[in-house]
């Protein structure tokens, strides 16, 4: 667990009434396999819902199903009240308006960081190549790797090239952010790096949705837990009831399994 110690300026700050991301009745199979069962979550604009469970529990596809990564069987998923669109132009504008920073980095290997962070700007949003570049770099000051800008993503550690990730998502203005256990492939030493990254954000209001076994930032930085199991949302609660209360004998038992090693 690391030490991340900053907390979220209130735990209730996200504004209610004002629904940016709503999964309502969400069905998902693969062949046999009931992966999300009868879903509902509905995200509020500025809200931090940190998504914890244990492996295979869904965590991964419902994020995937947000951006239209995975399609849905039945039910419906909204951002900012409209519904996802099916394909085409309409589809790659709503992935641009959901950012999306996996475990493993996807950076571009033969682009420089600048040119991956300045690619969906230029591609998707069709910003003008000296606009996309002034802001990219901003965005690269702003993770802490503006002076890694000209060199190629393998010349990068890991925690850098995640924050370049995390630089190339908000490159593209996005309205939810969607993280999948981001830090779990990176060296302990570079975790927290990220993490304060992600903290920044959810401090500066940006909404997301963050799947992860980082236990501290879940504390401090997150309006409420969501917590799965076996394709279903269990429990739901705000960090400090969520961790020290559990309700049901799912969360009892991963709990104990996750902060007792
Ligand atoms: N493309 C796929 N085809 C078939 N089954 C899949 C596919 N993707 C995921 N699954 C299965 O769906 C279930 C949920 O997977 P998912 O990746 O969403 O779980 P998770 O909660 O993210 O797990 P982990 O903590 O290990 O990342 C698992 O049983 C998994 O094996
Ligand atoms: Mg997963």
């Amino acid at each position: 667990m690391s030490g991340v110690s900053v907390t979220k300026a209130a735990h209730d700050a996200a504004p209610a009434g004002d629904d940016l991301v709503v999964l309502s009745n969400v069905n998902k199979h693969f062949g046999a396999l009931h992966v999300l069962q009868d879903i509902d979550l509905t995200i509020a604009r500025g809200e931090v819902v940190v998504v914890i469970g244990p492996s295979g529990s869904g965590k991964s596809t419902l994020c995937r199903t947000i951006n239209r990564l995975e399609t849905i069987d039945s039910g419906a998923i909204t951002i900012d009240g409209r519904p996802l669109p099916q394909e085409g132009r309409e589809l790659a504008r709503l992935r641009a308006d959901v950012g999306m920073v996996f475990q493993s980095f996807n950076l571009f290997a033969h682009k420089t960081v600048l040119e991956n962070v300045m690619l969906g700007q230029v591609k998707v949003r069709r910003t003008d190549k000296a606009t996309a570049e002034s802001k990219s770099r901003a965005l690269l000051d702003r993770v802490g790797v503006g002076a890694q800008a000209d060199k190629y993503p393998a010349q990068l550690s890991g925690g850098q090239q995640q924050r370049v990730a995390i630089a190339r998502a908000l490159a593209m203005d996005p309205k939810v952010m969607l993280f999948d256990e981001p830090t779990s492939a990176l060296d302990p030493e570079m975790i927290n790096e990220v993490l304060e990254v992600m903290q920044q954000l959810a401090r500066e209001g940006m909404t997301m949705v963050v799947v992860t076994h980082e236990m501290g930032f879940a504390r401090s930085a997150a309006n409420r837990v969501v917590f799965m199991a076996d394709g279903k949302i269990v429990e739901e609660a705000v960090p400090d009831q969520f961790f020290s209360a559990p309700r049901s004998d799912r969360a009892k038992d991963f709990l104990s399994k996750i902060l007792h090693h």
